[in-house]
């Protein structure tokens, strides 16, 4: 069996070596620009470029080494039509409840104005917010937006959950298809973003739609950049609407150098690490597909093209 790989960091070498590993029997072919490889069975990318798709004619399936599905969806009928199969969790799951629990608690807690108060010298416990007024909203109720839900029931805020179909979740208000967002959004103190990007989420937190969340609200965003129109958020955060956000991901990665947000100190930004692809647990949970789809056997994370995730 032979398997095509291509990760845009280029970092290739350690993914051969544990695909190797976990499925002896498979012979890896890393992509080269202009290279001509003998058909590949399988391929695992990661950001492909245009110019290898001529590679994918034979492949029985696709799989991509991260959860987001946009950055090949958007070749649209360029691709052949084979399973296209994404991570599902492989470790990514836990980083995004951590990084969520981190951003909403220094909000809750006020660290950053401990942090400030520290740094003049003054002594001063400040009032906390009430929890019963703190609701956490959660945008995308799929892998990793459940595992977020579950981590911050811990801690005894008011959840609230939205997704395209609907749900029920113990102890969890849960919202469902786009006529129900207003009402979401209006109760939600702090909104998390872990939506797949696709034409009906692109955009999605407009200034339309970021006006509706109550005075004082945060937003973190864990999943695309274009889910948010930047100059929007920046205007509500400037009017003081809302109290500021954590950033993880951007339009344009890396973010450019002459950026408004960069100069924003409300907004605190990571470089797209919220959930980083574990590698071991990747290249074990794709061998696996792939074993599964040589015996004829359903996988799991196969991506629905209409949806777009
Ligand atoms: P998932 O399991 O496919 O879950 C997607 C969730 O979004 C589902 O609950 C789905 O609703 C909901 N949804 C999709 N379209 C919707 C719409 N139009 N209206 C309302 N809800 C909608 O995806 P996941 O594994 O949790 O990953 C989510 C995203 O996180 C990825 O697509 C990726 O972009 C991002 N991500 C970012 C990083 C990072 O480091 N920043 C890392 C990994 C992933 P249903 O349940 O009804 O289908
Ligand atoms: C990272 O952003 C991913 O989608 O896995």
């Amino acid at each position: 069996m032979r398997i095509l790989l291509h990760r845009a960091d280029g970092n290739t070498e350690p993914w051969v070596r544990d695909f190797t590993e976990v499925l002896p029997g498979a012979e890896m072919v890393v992509w080269q620009e202009g290279a001509q490889e003998a058909p590949c069975d399988y391929a695992v990318l990661w950001g492909p470029p245009a110019a290898l798709l001529g590679q994918l004619a034979q492949v029985k399936a696709i799989f991509l080494a991260g959860a987001g599905v946009d950055a090949i969806l958007k070749f649209g009928d360029a691709l052949p039509n084979v399973p296209i199969v994404r991570l599902g969790d492989a470790g990514m799951a836990v980083q995004m409840a951590e990084y969520v629990a981190h951003a909403v608690l220094r909000y809750f807690r006020r660290f950053d104005e401990y942090e400030k108060q520290a740094r003049r010298g003054v002594w001063s416990p400040l009032a906390l917010p009430k929890k019963s007024e703190f609701t956490i909203g959660v945008l995308g109720m799929g892998k990793l937006g459940l595992r977020v839900i579950d981590t911050m029931a811990h801690f005894g805020f008011p959840l609230r959950g939205w997704s395209r179909t609907p749900k029920q979740l113990a102890g969890v208000a849960c919202y469902s298809g786009v006529e129900s967002l207003g009402d979401f959004l209006a109760g939600t103190r702090v909104l998390v973003c872990m939506l797949p990007l696709t034409p009906e989420t692109s955009n999605l937190l407009d200034r339309a739609r970021l006006s509706l969340l109550p005075q004082g609200a945060y937003l973190i965003n864990v999943a695309r950049g274009a889910h948010v129109a930047e100059p929007d958020l920046l205007t509500l955060i400037r009017s003081g609407h809302l109290a500021g956000a954590t950033l993880d991901v951007f339009r344009n990665e890396p973010l450019p150098a002459p950026h408004p947000f960069w100069d924003e100190p409300r907004i605190t930004m990571t470089p797209h690490i919220s959930a980083l692809t574990v590698r071991r647990d990747s290249v074990c949970q794709i061998a696996g597909k792939i074993n599964a789809l040589e015996n004829g056997e359903p996988v799991a994370d196969v991506v629905d093209r209409t949806l777009g995730y």
